[in-house]
């Protein structure tokens, strides 16, 4: 079988310049699959008009969920919280042909194959501190003191969970499970809006964001769960990085105040067949 596996994130499509990247985005050949690791947008109808355009366009497209998909948006129609919105963009994405963290995970059999493709949700705990913070609280407080703080805050809420750190240590045990069952002989492809190690928040310029970045929890999961490649976005500073001989990639777009800074604008990151020689 012939196809690759590309990736992207981050197209926050309410923004008129970063819907016409959609709009361009076209596979090299029918048969490639497509990730898209979070972040499309806001609104369940801008969201459903990206899952539907792309599923037309690509054999299979994978989504992960970003943090603004989850805002409770007021411009909204659907007005769902926490874990009742997540279901319903699930069901959405089902709807439309869209394979979620929900759904058996696919094995692509193209170019690199075969390679379990396991999109994840497992948001965020405030582990990734700020410097200089003992506790979660006190890294809460300093990001409040520096200005610092992610709009998940106001729109991203955890019910029925406590807190999002809650919702978020739920969602490792479950997603731990659904890992722990993968044929042992394959390896995996792991896709998250978050990145599963801290490494790539160091370069933030607000060091006290990465709270909302990720959790120590999945530390290892790269090597537990045989990566080939984890591929992830949140961040906006689209680039390759190598931990422990894994391939992490971030493939976002961004807003256009970012990406329109950028010389090279290639949307589409080729996950499989691997550029690297073997
Ligand atoms: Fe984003
Ligand atoms: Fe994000």
């Amino acid at each position: 079988m012939s196809g690759s596996l590309l990736a992207i994130s981050d197209l926050h499509i309410a923004h008129p310049d970063n819907r016409a990247i959609v709009e361009s985005l076209q596979p090299d050949d029918p048969s490639d699959w497509l990730i898209i690791a979070g972040d499309v947008a806001e609104r369940f109808d801008d969201i459903a008009w990206v899952f539907a355009v792309l599923r037309a366009r690509f054999a299979e497209v994978i989504w992960s969920p970003g943090n603004h998909e989850l805002w409770t948006h007021p411009n909204d129609r659907v007005q769902l919280r926490g874990e009742e919105r997540y279901l319903k963009l699930v069901e959405l994405a089902r709807r439309l042909g869209v394979h979620t963290p929900e759904d058996p995970y696919p094995v692509f059999r193209g170019h690199g194959g075969p390679v379990v493709v396991a999109p994840l949700f497992t948001l965020y705990d405030y582990s990734f501190m700020a410097p200089g913070a003992a506790t979660v609280e006190e890294s809460l407080r300093l990001a409040h003191e520096a200005g610092v703080v992610c709009t998940d805050e106001f729109m991203l809420h955890p019910d029925p969970y406590p807190t999002r750190g809650d919702w978020c240590r739920a969602r490792i045990e479950l997603t731990e499970r659904r890992l722990d069952a993968i044929d042992p002989a394959l390896p995996t492809v792991l896709v998250n809006h978050y990145p599963l190690v801290r490494e790539p928040t160091m370069v933030l310029r607000y060091p006290e964001f990465a709270q909302w970045c990720g959790t120590a929890l999945t530390a290892d999961w790269h090597l537990k769960y045989r990566a080939a490649a984890m591929i992830y976005g949140h961040l906006h500073i689209p680039r390759e990085t190598w931990y422990d001989g894994v391939r992490f990639e971030e493939v976002s777009v961004g807003y256009p105040r970012e990406w329109q800074k950028r010389e090279r604008r290639t949307w589409l990151r080729q996950v499989l067949p691997s550029r690297q020689p073997a």
